[in-house]
């Protein structure tokens, strides 16, 4: 079965090509064959056949030629990228092709795939590319606002929206990459206040939560007209749902690692990877109302979070749809300095009818009434915190917090 192959060297670019195709066979060894530095195997046989023992040890690119209609084919390829995990680098070369073929080949995160007939320097050109690309562009570390709720309906998503759109537009040399991310896996609304179709899909990561990488993500981002990426699962009202911490986790490294910002609109259910999303936050505002239970609850949140998290972010509370009337029966500021003392810092004001159209269009609320006064409140803060030094850093999520992914 082995054949052309030649001692594995060091400085030489290791090919290992897996074909079937007598003639796809020919065309590779004729192209390989006239660089020096390239060091072939070809391995002649099936997907199936050698999923479980085609041997890429040392190997810079995998070429591995097969027919992406025959579901035993991309099976066995699947089972073959699970076993290698992210190098080498795999371009997949295919007789038949749809979009289909092309959403399961992403999702198994193969580098590139081209389709035959191959002309041998599009092949080349693809090797090349691929294996000069590191595992993964890990060099970013976002700045991340992370906004919880104290009550229910307090506008967690409204200023998380709001927030991050401020963000994206905070940028000095054009946007700002910039990422807001629903964990209301359940019921989440920030796709629909911004009129997106949701495209997170955690079952489909749930299996194997390493695999999701780049491309996958990108797979499951939509993107706002602003630029504004989101990650967002669509609703499904009647199921109880409860996910993989894995997941989460591995969602929130990949989201830190390629965006400049990140904004997460939380849940008021404490799930298991909570912790671990309030540790990596480099702001951490709670969202009330001003209310005496919304404070109440707001103060205990407070506290149960300085319990759990010790060193880490200290919450901060925005009381939302403050209304400060003279001769109002409300609560006034003081009352809730009071209450809340140094962790109040911002009382967002009361606006319905520009929030619900907002919501309404699908758009920001500068886009309803530029200037307003929600937004410039928020902006207000949210330069205020910018000073905070963030308290974690230079660290993807999972390193930082010594979190080890299922393999
Ligand atoms: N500053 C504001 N002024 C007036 N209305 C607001 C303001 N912020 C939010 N709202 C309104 O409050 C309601 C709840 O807002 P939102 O959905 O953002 O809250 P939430 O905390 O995310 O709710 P849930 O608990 O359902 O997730 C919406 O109808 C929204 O229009
Ligand atoms: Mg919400």
């Amino acid at each position: 079965m082995l054949m052309g192959r030649s001692k594995q060297t060091a400085s030489k670019t290791r090919v290992v090509v897996l074909t079937a195709d007598a003639d796809f066979e020919e065309s590779v060894k004729a192209t390989f064959s006239a660089g020096a530095q390239i060091d072939l195997t070809v391995v002649t046989g099936t997907m199936p056949e050698v999923a479980e023992t085609l041997d890429v040890e040392g190997a810079t690119v995998v070429v591995i030629d097969l027919d992406a209609g025959r579901a035993d084919e991309m099976q066995a390829l699947q089972s073959f990228v699970s076993r290698i995990g992210t190098r080498p680098p795999v371009v997949v070369v295919t007789q038949t092709f749809d979009a289909d073929a092309a959403r399961t080949l992403i999702q198994m995160r193969v580098a590139d795939f081209l389709v035959k007939p191959v002309p041998p320097l599009e092949l080349v050109r693809a090797c090349a590319r691929v294996a000069k690309t590191p595992a993964s562009d890990e060099s970013k570390e976002a700045k991340i606002y992370t906004f919880l709720p104290a009550v229910g309906g307090a506008g967690v998503t409204t200023l998380a929206i709001q927030t991050a759109l401020l963000l994206l537009n905070s940028g000095t040399k054009g946007p700002a990459s910039t990422c807001l991310v629903d964990l209301n896996f359940q019921q989440g609304a920030c796709a629909d206040y911004l009129d997106l179709e949701p495209r997170l899909n955690p079952s489909e990561i749930e299996p194997s939560p390493e695999r999701l990488d780049r491309q996958l993500l990108e797979v499951m981002l939509s993107y706002h007209a602003s630029g504004l990426a989101v990650v967002a699962a669509p609703n499904r009202p009647a199921e109880m749902r409860s996910f993989n911490p894995d997941v989460v986790t591995r969602l929130l490294d990949l989201v830190s690692t390629h965006f400049d910002y990140v904004v997460f609109d939380m849940p008021r259910t404490w799930f298991s990877w909570t912790d671990s999303v309030l540790l990596g936050s480099n702001n951490l505002f709670i969202v009330s109302e001003a209310t005496v239970p919304g404070l109440r609850h707001a103060k205990q949140l407070v506290a149960a979070i300085d319990e759990r998290l010790g060193d880490g972010p200290q919450p901060k509370v925005i009381v939302n749809r403050f209304e400060q009337k003279m001769f109002s029966s409300g609560l006034r500021r003081c009352d809730v300095e009071q209450v809340l003392g140094a962790s109040f810092v911002s009382g967002i004001p009361n606006d319905y009818a520009l929030v619900r159209e907002a919501i309404d269009r699908g758009v920001p609320l500068d886009s309803v009434k530029p200037g307003n006064k929600i937004t410039t409140q928020l902006k207000k803060l949210i330069a205020s915190q910018a000073i905070t030094p963030a308290v974690s850093s230079a660290m993807p999520l999972t390193k930082k917090l010594k979190l080890s992914l299922a393999r």
